[in-house]
């Protein structure tokens, strides 16, 4: 079967994470192409392509670090920038989805921001949508156009398989890891056990954890905690202390999303864990890292689903149906 050749591949940048949309790009083999993004004096954003984008198949890379809002915005109005200047398809592709842990309602009157964030991007004009591990699976049925949900599971068990060996039990740091711990156990092999974290949190105060116990036996046994994201690592400190308070002889962690927010850096470093194994979906600035830090980069994954997309492959197909 041959390309139709009038289709075109376009891959944009937010200005997010320009190294991630780089080594994508490198993947694919395309050189990214070019946006005028500027701010206005009052610091509203403007956005203009410069070359036609009519009849192609865009993707447009923006991942949410700080300052998240404002990413949020820019990748908007790009995204309406295309549908404006007819695009045949725009991918918005979001290695890390914002607003993804407020997915639901804990509160009386509080609101779902990540349904929000879907909302907005459907309006702007999003006809597809990529992410990487989501909070929560289900975020996807937040969106009515395709959602490639891609996972950076595998990579990181790789990641960390020769660290750990097999006698291992891989450990939710909470009960909604549950299933990614699980799926990661498979991936290690028979051997792995699987152990859960008592996670509790008050609703009432963000960024704060305890951890009361843990389900499972880890007493001698290396342990690897599994979580989506990282942000104060309070729930990775915490779990490592009561883990070891259990008896385990050394605890790895494994996440997909670097927040590395609020004293992160330190808190990790310094608690229990032997070493903290990251993706780079998110950017990690130099003052961010610290000693025990390992990043292991998604941008072939990335590039995978892209080119899977562009040419109507199956996405799942890369990840074994597992994602
Ligand atoms: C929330 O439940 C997520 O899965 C992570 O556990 C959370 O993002 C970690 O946050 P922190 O590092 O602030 O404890």
């Amino acid at each position: 079967m041959e390309f139709d050749p009038r289709r075109t591949l376009l891959l944009y940048a937010g200005s997010s994470h320009p190294e991630l949309a780089n080594e994508v790009g490198k993947h694919l083999g395309v050189d990214l192409s070019n946006v005028e993004i500027q701010h206005f004096a009052d610091g509203e954003i403007y956005a203009r392509f410069l070359t036609s984008v009519r009849g192609a198949d865009v993707f447009v890379l923006q991942t949410h670090s700080r300052p998240v809002n404002e990413n949020i915005v820019e990748t908007l109005i790009m995204i309406d920038a295309l549908k404006r200047a007819s695009a045949r398809r725009i991918t918005a592709v979001l290695p890390y989805f914002p607003y993804s842990r407020q997915d639901k309602k804990h509160l009386a009157r509080e609101p779902i921001s990540a349904k929000l964030m879907a909302d907005l991007f459907n309006a702007a004009g999003a006809n597809r949508v990529m992410s990487v591990d989501l909070h929560a699976g289900q975020i996807q049925g937040f969106f009515d156009v395709p959602f490639d949900h891609l996972t950076a599971l595998p990579l990181l068990v790789e990641a960390v398989r020769e660290d750990v060996g097999s006698d291992v039990v891989v450990v939710a740091p909470d009960a909604g890891e549950v299933k990614d711990a699980e799926k990661f156990r498979r991936k290690l092999g028979p051997e792995a056990g699987l152990a859960i974290a008592h996670k509790r949190r008050d609703p009432r105060v963000h960024d704060a954890v305890d951890t009361l116990g843990i389900v499972g036996d880890v007493a001698g046994r290396v342990c690897v905690l599994v979580d989506d994201s990282i942000s104060t690592g309070g729930t990775l400190a915490a779990a490592a202390e009561s883990l070891v308070a259990n008896g385990a002889s050394k605890v790895y962690a494994a996440a997909t999303h670097a927040v590395l927010s609020g004293g992160a850096t330190e808190r990790l470093q310094e608690s229990p864990l032997s070493k903290v194994i990251v993706t780079n979906s998110l950017p990690i600035p130099p003052e961010k890292g610290f000693p025990k830090l390992a990043v292991v980069s998604v941008g072939h994954i990335i590039a995978d689903a892209i080119r899977a997309v562009f040419e109507d492959e199956s996405v799942s197909g890369l990840f074994d149906g597992d994602n």
